[in-house]
């Protein structure tokens, strides 16, 4: 049985102001039930797909389709009914409220009985929410911070999750925890599209991934060929070559 492609943006330019694009003809597909990252330097463009994406930058040319359906031209908060989860790098959760507050509004768009069932159903998959619920989430660690954050994206049962840089800023321990969780969201029927830094353990738990630079798709494949990929690994998985030496570690 051929994979069903969720995901499919072709030729994407976009950017921030119409005369500036950031993003000059972006291909990327994902396939049902892949985990798919994006890597990249700082600037490449990596965070302005997703927003794209998600509907929060303008896309100029290209086309975006999410199961079959164009999705290039909708807004953010119809997005998310349409099957779209997003956690964005930064404000992602809001600290002064509490965890139950923004599971909450997590399914604001969601019938009342509906986002309660859901919430339920999150605090089973993640019991430490429950524990906590009436604290603000500002007295949670980076790690239980991130997973709030998908949970809370997660009250919508998306098809489709996007992440940007989820493991940013958490220890090593947190970072596994969380690439758990993203596991699981595929255990859970959803497909993934997420933006890391910590690329070679991204890679280690994705289908595929990309390359971006400058805008434009630098070099993609499959996780285990990009890791194995000599370029890739000097360039963007901190492997350096000892001139006298032909191993490879970091
Ligand atoms: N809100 C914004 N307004 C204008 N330019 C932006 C904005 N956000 C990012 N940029 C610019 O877009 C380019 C790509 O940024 P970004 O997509 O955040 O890169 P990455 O996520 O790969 O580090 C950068 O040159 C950055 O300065
Ligand atoms: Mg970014």
């Amino acid at each position: 049985m051929s994979k069903q492609p969720v995901l499919e943006a072709t030729g994407i330019v976009a950017g921030y102001s119409p005369d500036l694009p950031i993003l000059h003809g972006i291909n990327l597909h994902v396939d049902e039930g892949e985990i798919v990252t994006i890597i990249g330097p700082n600037g490449a463009g990596k965070s302005t797909f997703v927003k794209a994406i998600a509907g929060l930058v303008t896309v100029s040319a290209g086309n975006i389709l999410f199961n079959r359906s164009d999705i290039t031209h909708i807004n953010s908060h119809q997005l998310a009914k349409s099957g779209v989860g997003f956690v964005p790098q930064t404000g992602n959760v809001f600290t002064t409220l509490t965890i139950h507050e923004n599971l909450v509004l997590g399914g604001v768009t969601l019938p009342a009985k509906k986002a309660n069932q859901r919430i339920e159903e999150i605090y089973q998959m993640y019991p430490v929410l429950r524990e906590r619920q009436f604290e603000k989430a500002a007295v949670l660690s980076g790690g239980q911070r991130q997973i709030l954050a998908v949970a809370r994206a997660l009250l919508t049962a998306p098809k489709l999750m996007l992440l940007d840089e989820p493991t940013a800023g958490l220890s090593p321990m947190a970072a596994t925890e969380l690439f758990n969780v993203v596991r699981n969201l595929v255990a859970d029927g959803a497909s993934v599209l997420m933006v890391e830094q910590n690329a070679r353990a991204a890679l280690r738990i994705s289908d595929r991934g990309y390359v971006f630079a400058e805008g434009q798709n630098r070099a993609q494949g499959t996780a285990a060929g990009l890791l194995e990929d000599n370029d890739i690994k000097q360039i963007f998985l901190g492997v350096r070559k000892k001139p006298d030496d032909n191993s490879e570690n970091n």
